[in-house]
């Protein structure tokens, strides 16, 4: 079986859509496999960012990301980063013709080696170049049915660059705006601007899904209250941090309302003994490097003590890790 096409994409299970963001080096297929079997909960998972190279190359990591053997029943949306049509277009029949109904548009990273390049949120300080790079890729997809959606930030510096940006979204058909409510220049940390999402909300023609520190239900839960006109969230380090998020927010109780539920320690560490299992067989010891960092995010959701933290992310062989991991989680357990 392919990976889901647009027609195979379940009809819209829950109140409220909940994507699993992209995350470069994290939510990789095999992230994605388990997390979905695992838990579940998430209507798309964005996959990590592709980026065409030379007549549309793809370097091998990228090809076995996107490869339909690896998402098989998952309702993954590949990502492409780049700002050249004709490698966009080579790309997208490609996609095309592996399956894929739905793709993303990345004009949010903001890595200096991709922005210098002008890819990615450096695209956005050119909205010239933008609109004739839109111009050309709509008009080569004309004769297709793949839907575009697109993830960006609210500029590169100011999010006063947002009102020129979305009067060139609103001019195309993408299918839907995915807005990680930040400059560039914000990077992860600056905090979220809501004012600006808002204007660029009440303007936009397109459905839009808000990105953007929902690191937990009670952030999810104030999103909800202030803006609760938008029906597409996008989880991305709360869902690592947390990952039965997703599913708490899918599973609302009989009066409509999220419930809040204490974290199911057993099922977390079902969850990531099988990753780990799973990144072992693929990669070897460098499971490890895989693990250490979800841990990161993981970490100080865990009332545990210091020093026993400070042991799993130090470990530095695989079988150390497992003892160190195992121990945190009785631990947990037990309290
Ligand atoms: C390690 C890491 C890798 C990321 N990789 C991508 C990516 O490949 N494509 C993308 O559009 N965004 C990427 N992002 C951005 C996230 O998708 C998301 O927009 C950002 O983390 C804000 O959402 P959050 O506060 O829910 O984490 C990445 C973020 C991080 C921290």
């Amino acid at each position: 079986m392919l990976p889901y096409k647009r027609q195979d994409i379940p009809a819209q299970k829950f109140m409220t859509r909940i994507y699993a963001a992209p995350m470069e080096g994290i939510t990789g297929y095999i992230y994605r496999k388990e997390h979905a079997s695992h838990f579940g909960g998430c209507d798309r998972y964005f996959m990590p960012f592709i980026d065409p190279k030379d007549h549309a190359s793809l370097m091998k990591k990228e090809k076995k990301d996107i490869a339909p053997e690896n998402n098989t029943g998952i309702p993954v949306v590949p990502q492409i980063l780049t700002n050249r049509a004709d490698r966009f277009l080579t790309t997208a029949r490609m996609l095309e013709d592996l399956g894929y109904g739905e793709l993303n548009l990345n004009l949010g990273c903001p890595s200096g080696t991709v922005v210098s390049r002008g890819k990615g949120s450096g695209f956005l300080t050119s909205p010239d170049r933008l609109r004739a790079f839109f111009e050309k890729i709509f008009d080569g997809l004309a004769d297709s049915s793949l839907l575009l959606s697109v993830k960006t930030r609210l500029g590169m510096k100011s999010p006063e660059e947002m009102a020129a940006l979305m009067e060139i979204y609103n001019d195309y058909p993408i299918s839907e705006l995915i807005i990680h409510a930040r400059v560039r220049e914000d990077y992860y940390k600056h905090p979220v601007r809501l004012e600006a999402f808002q204007e660029a909300l009440s303007v936009s023609r397109h459905p839009i899904c808000y990105n953007g520190d929902l690191l937990d239900f009670e952030a999810v839960e104030r999103f909800r209250k202030r803006f609760p006109q938008v029906d597409r969230l996008m989880l991305g380090r709360g869902m690592i941090a947390e990952p039965g998020l997703p599913l708490q927010l899918a599973e609302k109780g009989p009066d409509q309302a999220w419930k809040a539920k204490p974290m199911d320690y057993l099922a977390l560490q079902d969850f990531m003994e099988d990753l780990c299992d799973r990144y072992e067989a693929e990669i070897g010891n460098n499971a490890l490097f895989k693990m250490k960092e979800i841990w990161t995010y993981m970490l100080p959701r865990f009332e545990v003590p210091g020093p026993m933290k400070k042991k799993l992310i130090k470990s530095r062989r695989l079988s150390d890790y497992r003892i160190q991991a195992r121990a945190l989680f009785f631990e947990a357990i037990s309290a």
